[in-house]
């Protein structure tokens, strides 16, 4: 693995590796103080964040790395220097690139032009960084993830496409339940389909939360969706995460969501608080797949 643009750039083996070493981080994290020393990730943000920005910079930190915000609007890239420049540039000063863009060719062209790995943060269309957390999360609730049953409920958005990708490689039983209109990208529900044993799409939360060992939801307006609000929150009336819909799904349900949450939107204030939900978990999770991904992607050179 030399970039991180899609979960479908890790092969199954990959994935455990990542979540293995993550698991290990966590549990010794004084441990790990000089693995990425004197190591440099430059972070590049179009869009908004809490999670993402602040456990990547802390994992450089916790590594023995470094880590430089870099907002998009003051780059030279926000005054059209080229991606492909930007890269390049950026390959002679750093040794690793995150982004966070509105468009997925930004990320991708980003890792055409660079010498060194680039490390999506989220696009248009995948959070890959946000899936590592959640398995690690469902792996440390469920043992193995393997035949899980895992719903769906919302918007077939960026995390929605990571996840159905990384159900697919990791043998997970995925059902995706959405209004009409807002289903998963085809292309990505093709890729899934090739990869691993198919996704159920579906229209009905309760035949997706159906004996689901894990459910999962996130906003129903995603940044650069803010124009559509208003029809958005018509339109997803009834795809709610509430006490009605979680009593669907297995006893011993746990509830994922990336975060940030808007209670009695696309979830109940009951149930995002409540004893099914493990969110906190996911987002320090965040942090320890980070460190091991950028510990698998940062090449190591000898001093000597
Ligand atoms: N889940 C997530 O990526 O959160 P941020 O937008 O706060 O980074
Ligand atoms: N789907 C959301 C995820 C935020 C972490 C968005 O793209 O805004």
């Amino acid at each position: 693995m030399m970039h991180l643009i899609s979960v479908s750039d890790l092969a199954h083996e990959e994935i455990y590796e990542l979540l293995d070493l993550a698991a290990r981080i966590k549990e010794r994290r004084g441990h790990y103080t000089d693995a990425l020393k004197d190591m440099s990730l430059a972070m590049i943000f179009e869009k908004p964040s809490t999670r993402t920005r602040v456990s990547f910079e802390v994992a450089m930190t916790e590594l023995g790395g470094h880590a430089l915000y870099l907002n998009y609007a003051d780059l030279q890239l926000g005054r059209s220097e080229t991606i492909c420049d930007t890269a390049s540039v950026l390959s002679r000063y750093v040794h690793v690139i995150m982004a966070r863009v509105y468009r997925h060719e930004t990320v991708r062209e980003l890792a055409r032009c660079a010498d060194i790995p680039v490390i999506n943060a989220l696009s248009d269309m995948e959070h890959p960084c946000q899936l590592l957390a959640d398995l690690l999360t469902i792996r440390e609730r469920k043992g193995d993830l393997k035949d899980l049953r895992i719903a769906w409920i919302g918007d077939g958005n960026n995390v929605c496409n990571s996840l159905m990708l990384g159900s697919a490689i990791t043998g997970m039983n995925l059902s995706v339940a959405c209004p009409a209109g807002y289903e998963p990208d085809a292309g990505i529900v093709a890729r899934a389909n090739e990869l691993g044993s198919g996704v159920l799409i579906t229209n009905d939360p309760i035949e997706a939360a159906s004996g689901a060992d894990v459910l999962y939801t996130d906003v129903w307006v995603s940044m650069g969706d803010e124009k559509e609000e208003e029809k958005r929150l018509r339109d997803f009336s009834g795809f709610q995460i509430n006490s009605d819909l979680l009593g669907h799904a297995k006893s011993d349900c746990i509830v994922l969501h990336c975060l940030p949450a808007h209670r009695g939107q696309e979830i109940s204030a009951e149930v995002l608080d409540g004893e099914h939900s493990v969110v906190m978990d996911q987002a320090e999770n965040r942090l320890h797949a980070q460190k091991a991904l950028l510990m698998a992607v940062i090449p190591r050179q000898c001093d000597g």
